[in-house]
């Protein structure tokens, strides 16, 4: 499976940054002499336009980082998933850690996103993870099994969304689990994956928190692990290219 890097830019920079970082990426990747891998760049709303102004004739998608899953209609502030394929958007990340932290986001909404995402034709990534109190006490395994049981959709097809594995307490925080821990915790998502849903085994499955151009090659060479969404190391052109060249497939 060719893999994939997601840069979550989340509420950052300016205009003018965004288009140079993106203006950045396309060279690179024009200058690219060997297979890329798919790479997705998710800015924020107001600045979706531009970078997909930019990107529009390359092979890098644009994503958003959120939707809401009513169509249209009286929701101030909101923006669905209907109007992000309108401007171009092929992805949007759904139920990152912090939605469900600052907007307090659960299953029930989460499952409805997607659902909506998928119907309008883009591709949701899911974001699930443990929190630093559920990894101390051991019972990631068991919250990212329930996570995948209580925000999927069942009735969905696999080629249709992602799924990243997002430890809370790695978020932005320096520290990432042990590649023997991401090794186990993703070889349980593809397990929970493909017996949940028809051709499960094929949903690809990305791991996310404090990636790193150091780290990179060490997590995306681990069995199961299919991409990385990449967060503050996004945000930095040299940095990120090093994450893109990391992968192999
Ligand atoms: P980080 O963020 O890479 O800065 O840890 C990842 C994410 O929140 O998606």
């Amino acid at each position: 499976m060719q893999q994939y890097i997601i840069g979550n830019w989340k509420m950052n920079g300016t205009k003018a940054e965004a288009q140079k970082l993106a203006t950045g990426f396309l060279n690179r990747i024009q200058e690219a002499t060997r297979p890329l891998p798919h790479i997705v760049l998710c800015p924020s709303y107001p600045y979706l336009t531009s970078v997909i102004e930019i990107l529009k004739h390359s092979p890098i998608d644009v994503g958003a980082q959120d939707c809401h899953p009513e169509k249209s209609g009286a929701f101030t502030g909101d923006v669905s998933a209907a109007q992000l394929l309108d401007v171009g958007c092929k992805y949007v990340i759904i139920g990152h850690s912090e939605r469900r932290r600052y907007h307090h986001e659960g299953s029930a909404i989460i499952r409805r996103k997607i659902e909506s995402a998928i119907k309008i034709g883009l591709r949701p990534i899911l974001c699930i993870g443990e929190n630093a109190e559920e990894h101390k006490t051991g019972r990631t395994l068991h919250i990212v099994s329930q996570q995948l049981a209580s925000d999927l959709p069942s009735d969905q097809k696999p080629h249709e969304f992602l799924v990243a594995y997002e430890p809370l307490w790695a978020i932005g925080s320096g520290q990432t689990p042990s590649l023997k821990e991401v090794e186990e915790i993703m070889g349980l998502m593809k397990y929970e994956l493909s017996t949940r849903l028809l051709g499960g085994a094929l949903i690809p499955t990305l791991y996310g928190g404090s990636v790193t151009a150091e780290n990179a090659a060490d997590i995306l060479n681990l069995p199961h692990v299919d991409g990385l969404l990449v967060g503050g190391a996004s945000l930095k052109l040299d940095e990120f290219w090093e994450v893109i060249n990391a992968s192999e497939r």
